[in-house]
């Protein structure tokens, strides 16, 4: 298993944004994908457009 740490003390700086392209980018790959989102901001969960991809 691999675990992916984005990691920057800049706030905004894509984090988020880019952990969820890495995922889907894997989820492409075949692979299984978890994210685990701990930030009450909830910035992740909250990606809700349509991506035109089976994968949710
Ligand atoms: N490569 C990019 N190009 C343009 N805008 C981007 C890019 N990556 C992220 N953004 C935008 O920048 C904003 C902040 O991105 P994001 O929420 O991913 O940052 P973050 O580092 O996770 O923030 P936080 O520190 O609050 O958790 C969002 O509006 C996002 O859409
Ligand atoms: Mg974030």
């Amino acid at each position: 298993m691999y675990v992916l740490c984005l990691v920057t003390q800049k706030g905004g700086s894509g984090k988020s944004t880019l952990a969820v392209g890495i995922a889907v980018a894997a989820l492409g790959n075949g692979e299984r994908v978890a994210i685990v989102e701990a930030d009450p901001q909830g910035t992740i969960l909250k990606r809700k457009e349509p991506r035109g991809h089976p994968h949710p």
